[in-house]
Formats: structure tokens, C-alpha cells, sequence
């Protein structure tokens, strides 16, 4: 499995992995916002072969950092991948000296609260209706990246 930055080419693979990985999934407009004008987000992918299989796009702003997105398609789960993901975004972090990595994610998400817990991220406080549904977010974070 190789992880790269994405490219022009990944457009409609990223845009299919958003369709089948989220409830409120980027249309083409907010993809293309984040892959081409979004001058704080940096996205990269991992690849089975020449397949896009998962993604991470993160957001930098001076010291901090925030995780927009993270998938994996569902026939890759639990190898790992997304862990991979955060560790490579971790790497580039740690090159803009970026000290504060933060996310929200829903309360219901067990497996990507596993993910953040297991890679050190811990839980700061709770946004209540947070989202469009009105379920709430877990705001957690990682410092000294
Ligand atoms: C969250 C997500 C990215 C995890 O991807 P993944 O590649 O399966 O994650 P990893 O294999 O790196 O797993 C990391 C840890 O999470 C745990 N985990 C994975 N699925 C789990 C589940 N359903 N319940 C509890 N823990 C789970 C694993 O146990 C693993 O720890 P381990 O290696 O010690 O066993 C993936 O489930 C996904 O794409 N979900 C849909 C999109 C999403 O919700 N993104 C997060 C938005 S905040």
C-alpha cells in the first residue's frame, strides 16, 4: 500500500469513497474546494495497486492542525489504513512544527473514536447538537505531535 499526496486524477475516486463513507458526503463543489482552493487543507490517499482506498484531508493553520476527513472503504477496514493515514499526516505536521492536532467526531462513532484514542488523541470536551442531525461531537485533540 503506497501513500501519496492526492492528485488531479483522484477527483472521482475521492468523490466515491465520500459518497459511500459519509452521511453528509463533500458534493463536487466542496471536494474541488478542498483539493484546489482551501489554501490550509492538505490531502493525502492511500492506494491498493493504483486504487484510492482511503484518504485523509487535514487542515493547517500556524500551530495547529485539524482533521476535516479520514475514510477508508469499507472492504479495508481494520488493517490499519487509517491509522497509516494519521501517522503520515503526523510526519508533514511535525515538518511545519505544528504542535495542536484536533477533531470532532460524532459520539456515535465508535470505530473512528478507537482510531483517534489508540493514536494518542484524547477527549477535550463535548459539542452538544453539533451536527446537522443534532447529535453531538467529541472534541478531541493531540499536542507535542
Ligand atoms: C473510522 C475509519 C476511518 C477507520 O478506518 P480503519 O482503516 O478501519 O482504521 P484502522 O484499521 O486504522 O483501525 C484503528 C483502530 O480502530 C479500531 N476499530 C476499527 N473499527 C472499529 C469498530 N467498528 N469498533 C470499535 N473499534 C474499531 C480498531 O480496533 C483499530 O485498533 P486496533 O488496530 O488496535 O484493533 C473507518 O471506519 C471509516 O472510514 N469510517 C467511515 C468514515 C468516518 O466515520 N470517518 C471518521 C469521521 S470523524
Amino acid at each position: 500500500m503506497e501513500i501519496r499526496e492526492a492528485q488531479e486524477k483522484d477527483f472521482l475516486e475521492l468523490l466515491e469513497l465520500e459518497k459511500a463513507c459519509f452521511s453528509c458526503p463533500y458534493n463536487e463543489q466542496q471536494l474541488n474546494y478542498e483539493m484546489y482552493e482551501n489554501p490550509c487543507s492538505k490531502i493525502y490517499v492511500v492506494l491498493d495497486d493504483k486504487k484510492v482506498v482511503g484518504y485523509i484531508d487535514f487542515w493547517v493553520t500556524f500551530d495547529s492542525a485539524t482533521i476535516a476527513r479520514i475514510a477508508v472503504n469499507e472492504l479495508y477496514r481494520n488493517r490499519g489504513l487509517a491509522g497509516d493515514l494519521l501517522v503520515k499526516s503526523e510526519e508533514i505536521l511535525k515538518q511545519e512544527h505544528v504542535e495542536f492536532y484536533t477533531l470532532e467526531v460524532r459520539k456515535s462513532n465508535e470505530a473512528a473514536i478507537a482510531l483517534y484514542k489508540k493514536h494518542g488523541f484524547a477527549l477535550i470536551t463535548i459539542k452538544h447538537r453539533y451536527y446537522e442531525n443534532g447529535e453531538d461531537a467529541l472534541y478531541m485533540m493531540k499536542g507535542e505531535i
